[in-house]
C-alpha cells in the first residue's frame, strides 16, 4: 500500500516538475529495449548489470569491512577505482523477512551471503541466499505480476518497468546516503549516513525534511530517541517543497506547486562533471564531482577520482553540542577541523585508548585527581596546570564563577583550591570548573577560551599509582639503569662489551642463515597468502605505472591494513634480479619512505607488500578542493627532500627513484610525506623509459631532459623531478593540468617568468598565509629553479637541496633554467 501511494504521489510530482526536469521524464517513459534486463535473468556474485554507457553498475560488491569481506547489493561507479557505492539494498530495515533472520549484529544484517543470487521475475526483483531462501525483494508489494524488465539507467537509477514503460519500482525512491543528479527528495524521504565507509548499517547522521519543510542535518544515533539538529536550510516559512539536484551539480529547494526556487543548497559548476552528494559517516554533507572526460585513474590516490566541491556544515566541531554524551569525538578528546574535515585529537598529556562507536576517547597520562586524603592534588605545591588556548569542553561544568575580578590566574587558583576541579575553563571574565570525563571538546580560533588542566608537578606518568598504561615497562628500564649506575664502572664496561658481542653474533647468524634477504626486515609471502589477504584482489586502491595496488589485511597482523602491489610489467629478469632489488628496498628505513613489509615471487607472480598510507597521495592533497596550509606544504617539501637525500646518499645501496611525482608521494596519518615506488625503476627500466618517450610531450611532466637524450641517468633526474614537484607544492597547481590548460606556457615557464619579473606573489595568489611569508616562498622558488636546470651538473644534490630548504645554506641566485630551448617554448619571453 505504501508503495502504491508513493507511486501515485511520485507521478503527480513528476507532472508538476515535468517542465523543469526533462531528464527525469524521459527516464520514466523508457520501454524495455535491448539494453534492459529481461525476465528470468539472474545475477550472481561476480557479475553486474551495467548502464548503457557503463557509468553505473548494479550487482554484488564485496566490501572489506572490519577486516572481513561483506557482500552488498549495490549500485556503483565501475570506472572509479574505489567503486564508490551510491545505493545499497537495506536488507534489515526494509525487508519484510527481516525479523525472521534474527541476526546478532546490525553489521551482519546488511551483508548478504557471498553466494546469493538476484533474479528478476514478473513480480519484481528477488534476492535468494545459497539455499534458495528469499531474503529481500522489490517492490515490497509483490502480489501482482507486472514487471516486464529492469534497467540500470545512466542516471544511476535502477528501475523495474511494466509493459507501458512505467516505473514499478526504482532505487531512487529508496534513498540511502547518496544523492545523484536527476533524483528528487520529497518528504518524508531522507538520507542516512552509513556507519563507516565500509560498514553499511545505519550511522548516526541523517539529512531529512522536518515537518515544517525545514531541511535539516540531524545527529540521531540509533540508541537515542531524540535527535540534535546541527545545520538547516531555514526554509520552514514555505510549504510543500522538494529538494532537487540537477546535472550541472545545482542542488536547490523549490516549491512543489509553483516551481519557484526558494534556496540554493549546493552549487557544483557545470555539466563537464559527474556529481554526487553524500551524507558521510563523519556527519558532513559533501558535494563531490569528477571530470566526465577524464577516465584516467589516479595512481594510488585515495580520493583522486572524486573531489569535494562543497560541504555542510562548514565546521561540524562547532555545530554540535550534546547535552549528554558526545557526537563527534569521545570523552576527553577534542574536535578540530583540518582541511574541512573533522578530526579528534587528544591533548598532549592524554593518550587515546581503545574506542568503540568510532569515537576517539582520551585518557590522561597521569593519575586523576581523586579528592582522597592521599591524592596528589591535596599537596598544592605539587599541583601544576597545563594551559591550552582556544580549547573548550562546554556544558560539562559543575560550577561557574563570575565576577569583575575574575581573570585567568584567579580561575586557576579557584580550581587549585577545589580538589574536585580537574579542569578549569577561563574566558571573558568567567571561570567554569569541570570534572572528568570531559565532553563536547573543540578547538578553534573562534573558541575564545583557555583550558587549564590540573596535573601533578612531579612529572607525568611517574607515579605508577594511577593505573596508567606502561608504568611497568618504565620501572623495568629504571631498574636496569639504576643497577647499571649502582655497580662499578669496570663491571659496566664488561657488561656492555658482552652485550655487544652477543648482539653481533646473533645478528650475523641471522644474516648468514637467511638465503638472500634479511629475514628480520622483510617477509616472504606465498601468492595464496596475499590472495587471501586481499580476498582475491577485490579492493583496488589505485593503478600506477608498475601495476595495481590492492588493500588488504595480513593474517599475521590483523591490526593494520597493507597495500599489496601486483607488478604486471616486470621484465622477466628471473628470480635473482627481483630478489636483489627487493632486498635493496627492504634495507631502506627512513621516516619519509614507505616501508616494504614483504614480497612474493611465486612462479610468474611478482608482488610487493607495503605499509598502508591513510591519507592518500600528495596529488590528492595538493590539487584537491581545499588548499593545504602553507606551513604544512613547506614541511612536506622538506620531508620529500630528506627522503630523496636518504635514497641517494645515505642508504647502503644508492637508489635513483626515476619517477618522482605527487602521485608517488603518499601521506601517512600525520601527513608526513612518504616516498613510494622507489627501487622499482631498475626492474622496470626498459618498460618505463619506453612509456616515458611515448607518453610525454615536450617538457610537460616531471622527467628531466636527459631522459630524452642519450645521456646517462644519474641521481640528478630525481633532483629535476623534485624541482617540478616543489613548484607544484608552492603553487598548489598540477603541472600536468597547467599544461593542458595553457598552450604556450608550462608551469616551469610561468614560475620562472614570475620569479624573474619579481612577481613571486603571483604564484601564490589567493593564499594569504603564503603571501605573508613571501621571503620563504621566494626562497623555495629559487631552490626549485636550481633543481630544474637543464644541465644536470648545475643542479644541486638532494643533500644540498635539503640544506637550502632547512635554511642551513643560503640560496644563491639561480640561472635561467634554459629548458626553453625545447619546441614547446617559442614565444612570450623577453629577459
Ligand atoms: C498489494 O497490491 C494489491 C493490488 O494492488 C492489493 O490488493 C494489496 O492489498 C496490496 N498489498 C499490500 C500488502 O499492500
Ligand atoms: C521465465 O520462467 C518461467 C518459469 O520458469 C517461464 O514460465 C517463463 O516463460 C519464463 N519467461 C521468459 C520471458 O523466459
Ligand atoms: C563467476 O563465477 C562462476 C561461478 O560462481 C564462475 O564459473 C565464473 O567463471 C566466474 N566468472 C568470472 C568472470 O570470474
Ligand atoms: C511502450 O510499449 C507499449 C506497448 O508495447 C506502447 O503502447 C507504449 O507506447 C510504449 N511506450 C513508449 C514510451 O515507447
Ligand atoms: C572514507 O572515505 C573518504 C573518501 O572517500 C576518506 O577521505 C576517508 O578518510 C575515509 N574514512 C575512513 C575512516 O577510512
Ligand atoms: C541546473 O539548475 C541551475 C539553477 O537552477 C540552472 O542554472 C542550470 O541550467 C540547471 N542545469 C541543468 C542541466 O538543468
Ligand atoms: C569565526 O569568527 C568569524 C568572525 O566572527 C566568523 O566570520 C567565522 O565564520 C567564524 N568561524 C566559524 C567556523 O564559526
Amino acid at each position: 500500500m505504501a508503495s502504491s501511494t508513493f507511486l501515485h504521489s511520485y507521478s503527480l510530482l513528476l507532472l508538476i516538475i515535468l517542465p523543469f526536469l526533462p531528464s527525469v521524464f524521459s527516464a520514466t517513459s523508457s520501454n524495455c529495449s535491448a539494453n534492459s534486463i529481461h525476465l528470468n535473468s539472474t545475477l550472481v556474485t561476480n557479475h553486474t548489470w551495467n548502464s548503457p554507457s557503463g557509468l553505473f553498475a548494479f550487482g554484488f560488491q564485496n566490501v572489506l569491512s572490519n577486516k572481513e569481506f561483506m557482500s552488498v547489493l549495490a549500485v556503483w561507479f565501475p570506472k572509479d577505482p574505489h567503486r564508490t557505492i551510491v545505493w545499497y539494498a537495506k536488507y534489515k530495515q526494509t525487508s519484510d523477512l527481516g525479523t525472521m533472520h534474527a541476526v546478532s549484529s546490525m553489521q551482519k544484517s546488511l551483508a548478504f551471503p557471498s553466494d546469493s543470487t538476484v533474479k528478476l521475475t514478473n513480480k519484481g526483483i528477488v534476492l535468494y541466499d545459497q539455499n534458495g531462501q528469499e531474503m529481500w525483494h522489490r517492490p515490497k508489494n509483490n502480489s501482482i505480476a507486472l514487471v516486464r524488465c529492469a534497467s540500470m539507467l545512466d542516471s544511476g537509477n535502477f528501475v523495474l518497468l511494466d509493459e507501458t514503460g512505467k516505473h514499478v519500482w526504482e532505487s531512487f525512491e529508496e534513498p540511502t546516503d547518496t544523492f545523484l543528479p536527476g533524483q528528487i527528495l520529497a518528504k518524508p524521504k531522507s538520507f542516512r549516513a552509513r556507519h563507516s565507509n565500509t560498514s553499511f548499517y545505519d550511522g548516526s547522521f541523517e539529512l531529512a525534511w522536518q515537518s515544517d519543510y525545514n531541511f535539516v542535518l540531524y545527529y540521531s544515533p540509533q540508541s537515542s530517541v531524540t535527535r540534535e539538529a546541527y545545520w538547516a536550510t531555514q526554509t520552514n516559512s514555505y510549504d510543500e517543497s522538494l529538494l532537487v539536484f540537477n546535472e550541472s551539480g545545482h542542488m536547490y529547494i523549490k516549491r512543489s506547486n509553483t516551481g519557484k526556487v526558494i534556496r540554493e543548497v549546493l552549487y557544483g559548476g557545470s555539466e563537464e562533471f559527474l556529481y554526487m552528494a553524500r551524507i558521510d559517516p563523519d556527519g558532513l554533507f559533501r558535494l563531490y564531482r569528477h571530470r566526465k572526460d577524464d577516465d584516467t585513474i589516479a595512481d594510488s590516490c585515495s580520493s583522486g577520482w572524486w573531489s569535494v566541491v562543497d560541504r555542510y556544515p562548514k565546521d561540524i566541531c562547532l555545530s554540535i553540542t550534546m547535552q549528554t554524551g558526545n557526537a563527534i569525538c569521545g570523552y576527553n578528546s577534542y574536535c578540530i577541523t583540518i582541511n574541512g574535515n573533522p578530526s579528534c585529537e587528544c591533548p598532549d598529556i592524554f593518550s587515546s585508548f581503545d574506542h568503540d562507536n568510532n569515537l576517539k576517547t582520551c585518557r590522561p597520562d597521569f593519575p586523576l585527581p581523586s579528592c582522597n586524603k592521599d591524592g596528589w592534588e591535596q599537596n598544592k605545591d605539587l599541583v601544576d596546570f597545563k594551559e591550552y588556548q582556544n580549547l573548550d569542553w562546554p556544558l560539562s561544568d559543575y560550577d561557574k564563577l563570575v565576577g569583575t575580578a575574575m581573570d585567568k590566574d584567579m580561575c586557576r587558583q579557584k580550581c587549585l583550591e577545589d580538589c574536585f576541579c580537574a579542569v578549569a575553563i577561563y574566558g571573558e571574565g568567567q571561570c567554569w570548573k569541570k570534572k572528568y570525563p570531559l565532553s563536547n571538546g573543540r578547538k578553534h580560533p573562534n573558541v575564545t577560551r583557555i583550558a587549564l588542566v590540573k596535573i601533578p608537578k612531579t612529572g607525568l606518568n611517574k607515579d605508577g599509582t594511577g593505573s596508567l598504561g606502561n608504568g611497568r615497562e618504565q620501572s623495568t628500564i629504571v631498574l636496569v639503569i639504576s643497577i647499571l649506575l649502582g655497580s662499578s664502572v669496570f663491571l659496566n664496561v664488561i657488561l656492555l662489551v658482552a652485550l655487544f658481542a652477543a648482539f653481533y653474533i646473533f645478528y650475523h647468524k641471522k644474516l648468514l642463515n637467511s638465503p638472500n634477504l634479511s629475514a628480520a626486515t622483510i617477509r616472504y609471502y606465498t601468492y595464496k597468502e596475499l590472495e587471501e589477504a586481499t580476498t582475491g584482489f577485490k579492493q583496488m586502491l589505485g593503478r600506477g605505472a608498475f601495476g595495481t595496488v590492492y588493500k588488504g589485511v595480513l593474517k599475521s597482523d590483523t591490526s593494520r591494513y597493507v597495500a599489496v602491489k601486483r607488478l604486471d610489467k616486470v621484465v622477466q629478469e628471473g628470480e635473482k634480479e627481483f630478489k636483489t632489488e627487493v632486498s635493496v628496498i627492504g634495507q631502506t628505513h627512513h621516516r619519509n619512505l614507505v616501508r616494504l613489509l614483504g614480497y612474493c615471487d611465486e612462479e610468474e607472480h611478482r608482488l610487493l607488500v607495503y605499509e598502508y598510507m591513510n591519507n592518500g597521495s600528495l596529488a590528492c592533497f595538493l590539487f584537491g578542493i581545499s588548499r593545504p596550509h602553507w606551513n604544512q606544504r613547506v614541511q612536506i617539501a622538506l620531508g620529500i627532500a630528506r627522503g630523496l637525500t636518504y635514497l641517494h646518499e645515505e642508504c647502503s645501496t644508492q637508489i635513483i627513484h626515476c619517477d618522482i611525482k605527487p602521485q608517488n608521494i603518499l601521506l601517512d596519518e600525520l601527513f608526513t610525506p612518504r616516498i613510494a615506488d622507489f627501487g622499482l625503476a631498475k626492474l622496470l627500466l626498459a618498460e618505463q623509459s619506453k612509456a616515458t618517450k611515448t607518453g610525454l610531450r615536450g617538457t610537460v611532466g616531471y622527467f628531466a631532459p636527459e631522459w630524452f637524450r642519450k645521456a646517462s641517468i644519474t641521481t640528478k633526474v630525481d633532483v629535476y623531478s623534485f624541482g617540478v614537484v616543489l613548484l607544484e607544492i608552492i603553487c598548489c597547481k598540477s603541472s600536468v593540468s597547467f599544461a593542458m590548460a595553457s598552450e604556450e606556457e608550462t608551469l616551469i615557464d610561468w614560475a620562472y617568468r614570475c620569479y624573474s619579473q619579481g612577481k613571486v606573489a603571483k604564484l601564490v595568489e589567493n593564499d594569504e598565509e603564503a603571501k605573508k611569508d613571501i621571503k620563504r616562498v621566494e626562497k623555495h622558488v629559487m631552490v626549485a629553479i636550481w633543481c630544474i636546470q637543464e644541465d644536470p651538473s648545475l643542479r644541486p644534490s638532494m643533500k644540498k637541496v635539503t640544506q637550502m630548504l632547512e635554511g642551513v645554506t643560503t640560496v644563491s641566485l639561480p640561472p635561467r633554467p634554459a629548458i626553453f630551448s625545447s619546441s614547446s617554448f617559442e614565444t612570450s619571453f623577453t629577459l
